[in-house]
């Protein structure tokens, strides 16, 4: 594993929606390059960007048209190589989104599958022989394109129907049409996303966040195959890129860490109880008091356990398919949820926007967004026109602005001591000066019992041991715990005191103390 991971902490761009830097409404890469010392300031020292290739932008981009090229309405293919650079200038990495599963139907290799002429791409989807054959009923497939190709035949879809899925085989064949994991076809699907990586790899960025990693191979239910097509990606990539980092969209890190994932995330679906944690009726970083933690620490345990010393399990603050955090949770319940995402084992990820708890908002659907548009509007800089996201006039916005009177923005807590971006820098500047802090410091759980406050774990690298005590809820609380309190690293709202072995914990408050 790379060993700038040990000590990442990653900002994920929406670029639609960060920084518009030609004043056409819509944000792109140049206006990233330009934010780059905002990131930097903040401590973040990674980037993901969520797709910014050629695309109909019928799934924001999530529907590419062409891999290697980067979408005009974003920029040119030099203004990100030129990000790659001034991103490495500045000791930072970045991680673009690789999305492998399917395609747009606008992509060039879609078009020529459709065709009812044989051709080099007619193996490159999933399709039946004859259109009265539906491809949906198979295991691992979302749904079917019929009708819509000189072709005879129906085609599998991934995600949304505009989203065809690319053909990487069954697992198990049970139709003469379904090709094997090692057929020609689904090798060929698999050696053109490896030229993908290569192109962008070669141009200097560090690596890939893996679009809906764990989908690939059909009728595959226990992922088996799946799996070890992603050990083949990754030897291709020890082998030519071994600097290449890779974070799936999994959410089942036993798989993914086997698979070759450096990394995977803590997600709002699959096993992991990550939406008990800000994103539910009584979310356990919230004052009331009312959550519970321990099926979360109950998951995440067998997770680590499972996959310690394999990878990281990554923290996120959100992303860009959830309701934003402070949906739920107001600034300054979310300065304690920050101090557990960044004092957590593994590379934590901050969405853009949540550093100043930018709200979410009620809107209608943008470009497949649905209900996860509210959580992608621009990036509230300062108190000027369009929030100094654009100069456009407001109408021409890819999102309106939040209308807030009150709504946050970067300036105004840069400069305000005790703001929520100020406390998140802190945390932050704690994070990488304190290797037991980092993502492979060990971690032990101290108290974390059901529907109780605080929650206590020990993170520890070599002989540095540090207590986390972080209590959400608006009242005292206590936990029994033997060991001495040494020096206090970092506290908010007061320092938790101990008596014959009883810690007293105040009232909303966050602590990381040295002991022995
Ligand atoms: C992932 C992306 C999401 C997208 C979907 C289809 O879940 O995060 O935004 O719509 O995959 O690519
Ligand atoms: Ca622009």
């Amino acid at each position: 594993m790379s060993q700038w991971l040990n000590d990442a902490v990653f900002y994920e761009i929406y670029p639609q929606s960060f920084y518009d830097s030609n004043g056409d409404g819509i944000g792109d890469i140049p206006g990233i390059t330009a934010k780059l010392d905002y990131i930097r300031s903040l401590g973040c020292n990674a980037l993901w960007l969520n797709p910014c290739f050629l695309s109909p932008f019928g799934d924001a981009g999530y529907d590419v048209a062409d891999y290697c090229q980067v979408a005009p309405r974003y920029g040119t293919n030099e203004d990100l190589t030129a990000l790659f650079e001034a991103a490495h200038t500045r000791g930072m990495h970045v991680l673009l989104d690789l999305v492998p599963g399917h395609t747009s139907v606008e992509h060039r290799w879609f078009k020529e599958s459709c065709k009812a002429a044989q051709n080099p791409y007619s193996g490159r989807y999933i399709w039946s022989d004859n259109v009265w054959d539906d491809v949906a009923r198979y295991e691992g497939i979302a749904g079917s394109l019929r009708g819509i190709s000189e072709r005879d035949g129906s085609v599998a879809v991934n995600f949304f129907s505009m989203q065809p899925a690319l053909n990487y085989g069954f697992a198990t064949v049970t139709a003469p049409w379904q090709c094997a994991v090692d057929s020609p076809q689904a090798l060929a699907t698999r050696q053109a996303m490896k030229d993908v990586m290569a192109f962008w790899l070669d141009r200097g960025c560090d690596g890939f966040r893996v679009d809906m990693a764990g989908s690939l191979v059909k009728n595959d239910p226990g992922q088996e195959q799946t799996i070890r097509l992603w050990q083949d990606m990754r030897a291709y990539l020890d082998e030519k890129y071994p600097h290449a980092v890779l974070v799936s969209e999994w959410g089942e890190a036993d798989k993914s860490l086997r698979a070759g994932f450096h990394m995977d995330f803590l997600l709002h679906f699959g096993p992991s109880h990550y939406m008990d944690l800000f994103r539910c009726e009584h979310p356990y970083f919230s004052r009331e008091g009312k959550g519970d933690i321990h099926a979360f620490v109950k998951a995440y345990r067998k997770n680590y356990e499972l996959t310690n010393g394999k990878g990281l399990i990554c923290p996120i603050s959100g992303n860009h398919d959830m309701p934003r955090m402070r949906h739920w949770l107001d600034p300054e319940e979310m300065k304690i949820a920050f101090a557990f995402l960044l004092s957590m084992p593994g590379a934590p990820f901050i969405y853009y926007g949540d550093e100043i708890g930018m709200q979410y908002l009620d809107l209608p659907s943008k470009e497949g967004g649905y209900e996860r548009t509210g959580a992608r509007t621009p990036m509230q800089w300062d108190s000027g026109k369009n929030a100094g996201f654009s100069t456009a006039e407001a109408d021409r916005l890819y999102l309106p602005q939040d209308p807030a009177a009150d709504a946050p923005n970067a300036a105004a807590q840069q400069a305000q001591e005790g703001s929520l971006w100020r406390e998140v820098q802190k945390l932050n500047g704690i994070r990488h000066a304190t290797p037991a802090l980092q993502a492979q410091g060990g971690i032990e759980f101290v108290y974390c019992q059901e529907d109780a406050y605080p929650l206590a774990y020990l993170r520890t690298a070599g002989s540095q041991r540090v207590l986390v005590v972080l209590n959400p809820a608006g009242r005292e609380t206590k936990f029994l715990y033997d060991g001495k309190l040494g020096r206090a690293l970092y506290t908010l709202n007061g320092a938790p005191t101990q008596a014959h072995g009883v810690v007293t914990v105040p009232p909303a408050s966050a602590a990381f103390i040295e002991v022995e």
